[in-house]
């Protein structure tokens, strides 16, 4: 089932900020179908788009309250109908974004919840004496409902509250859901953060804690993924799911074709490197060494078990990784080719998170009142009551935001990045004059022109769709080096991460180079550098 995805590349859109067909400084749907042509051109065989269901926004669209309806903002269920349509005639199909994990307090179901009826305070996790557990977002996990003399779980925001998937009514609501998406002619769902709907057993005898850590990879987790998978009938498309803080073991199993799960999951660890003792407000330099380690562990360790990867370096929760892990200034070309040759050419499925085809960068936002997102807001709040300084505080953010990785998609040096006629809602950028996708179609040596290759030679080549994968030795913490192999292919990929000239031993680079972000090849590897070469 598998096999059909290993050639292909998905893009990602976050519909807020990719285009705005009707100048209200939002993205909407009519303004992806607008865009279809561009995300034809580059490739890609799937396109997964962000929430875009009724929703009081409260996170984004990741809060629903209407799983079979288009939020006004974004349009309509006929342009819905249109834009599916259109992708399939280009060859392109949708995946759509299940927020299952939690719905928006604005929900019919939790209304009724709150209103006192039994059978819908089911639906949810309502206790009399909850631990005392933290959110994701910041703050209680927990909220009081008077009326009711119980609290209800909130993993993330108070306006998120959890589902209970122990209850077989909402397994069934769910699941309609899908059958009702899969009939308008999607093509594959992306599941958020789907490895917490199973909550452990006996709740209230649990510690005090981070409410996160103790709703992962839970009991009932895989019978109630295989439940859905088997019952909507998606075995046979392109699903992945959101696995938060998951182990090598759990996403073999969620992604092995013997599971009858998923095709594939997103995990995290590989970026988490630059967490200071794991906490994520902090300011650190990427751990390299940790990032081969994690890379090296989780990609030979799928390719062992025949389990599948989602490859990805940039979501709409990520900061951008140019600036992130490259070099945004000086190397700016060079680490965004790097970085994504890196992803590229592993063993799994790359995702394309909107904008990074261009090398996007971080907000560069100075000010508290630039940024909209709640975990920001939560987050700056809870920094500034440690006492953190005002100005430590936004460095932080300038980092770690997930604004950062949400400001409009920038497609000319036009008024509003060509993103907007009227006002957008979140920042662009002062950059967008120099990197957007008019300006980069006509530069050869693009990032934008970049991507389209990786993501032909992923077609071209089975070594790169469907070969074993192995980390090879540099004798360099900075430089990382892995084989693809396949019947008597071998490509070899070496990646500087660093901004210096970096010598590497014991790699033999006889043969041709496939791709790179320099010409020739040199006894040392240029800042950034990166070499794939081709020994048949
Ligand atoms: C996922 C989404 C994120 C959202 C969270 C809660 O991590 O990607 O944007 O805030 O789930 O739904
Ligand atoms: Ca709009």
């Amino acid at each position: 089932m598998q096999d059909k995805f290993k050639s292909s590349t998905v893009y990602q859109i976050y519909i807020k900020s990719f285009c705005d067909s009707n100048g209200d400084g939002i993205g909407d749907i009519n303004g992806i179908r607008s865009k279809l042509p561009y995300i034809k051109s580059l490739g890609v065989k799937y396109i997964w788009v962000t929430p875009f269901f009724c929703s009081p926004m409260a996170d984004n669209g990741y809060d629903v309250s209407d799983y079979r309806n288009v939020n006004p903002m974004f349009g309509t269920m006929e342009d819905c109908e249109k834009m599916i349509a259109e992708a399939d005639a280009l060859g392109m199909g949708f995946m759509f974004d299940m927020v299952f994990n939690h719905t928006s307090d604005e929900h019919e179901w939790f209304k009724k919840a709150l209103a006192g009826d039994p059978e819908y305070i089911d639906y949810y996790i309502f206790r009399d004496n909850p631990p005392e557990w933290t959110s994701i977002f910041g703050g209680s996990a927990w909220k009081f409902v008077p009326s009711l003399g119980k609290s209800y779980l909130h993993l993330f925001d108070p306006k998120q509250p959890d589902l209970n998937w122990d209850n077989p009514k909402v397994r069934e609501e769910l699941k309609d859901v899908v059958r009702f998406w899969k009939a308008k002619g999607v093509k594959g769902f992306r599941f958020d953060v789907l490895n917490r709907i199973s909550k452990p057993a006996d709740l209230e005898s649990l510690p005090s804690g981070n409410g996160g850590a103790f709703c992962k990879d839970g009991p009932h987790v895989h019978e109630y993924i295989q439940e859905l998978v088997r019952d909507t009938g998606i075995g046979d498309m392109i699903t992945v799911g959101e696995m938060a803080s998951t182990t090598l073991e759990q996403c073999i199993r969620y992604s092995s074709p013997e599971s009858h799960e998923l095709s594939m999951c997103f995990n995290f660890h590989h970026l988490k490197v630059d967490y200071k003792d794991g906490d994520k407000w902090t300011l650190m330099p990427p751990d390299l060494k940790e990032l081969r380690r994690i890379f090296s562990e989780w990609q030979e360790g799928m390719s062992k078990a025949g389990s599948w990867q989602a490859l990805f370096w940039c979501n709409h929760d990520q900061p951008r990784v140019v600036s992130r892990f490259g070099d945004e200034v000086k190397y700016w070309k060079e680490s965004a080719k790097m970085l994504a040759t890196f992803i590229h050419f592993l063993r799994g499925t790359p995702y394309i998170y909107q904008g990074e085809e261009l090398g996007m960068t971080n907000a560069h936002f100075n000010s508290i009142s630039q940024y909209q997102d709640v975990e920001a807001l939560n987050y700056y709040e809870i920094m500034r009551d440690k006492g953190v300084s005002e100005f430590d505080a936004l460095k932080v953010l300038a980092s770690k935001s997930r604004d950062n990785g949400r400001t409009p998609m920038q497609w000319n040096s036009g008024h509003g990045a060509g993103f907007t006629d009227g006002e957008s809602w979140l920042g662009i950028p002062m950059n967008y004059t120099r990197i957007n996708v008019e300006t980069e179609e006509h530069d050869p040596d693009s990032i934008l022109k970049y991507y389209r290759h990786l993501v032909k030679l992923r077609k071209e080549y089975r070594v790169i769709a469907d070969g074993d994968v192995k980390f090879l030795d540099t004798g360099n913490d900075n430089v990382i080096a892995y084989e693809r192999t396949s019947g008597t292919e071998r490509l070899v990929v070496i990646c500087n991460f660093s901004g210096n000239d970096e010598k590497v031993t014991g790699i033999d680079i006889k043969g041709r180079v496939l791709i790179g972000n320099y010409s020739g090849t040199h006894r040392m590897m240029k800042p950034y550098e990166v070499l794939a070469i081709l020994q048949a």
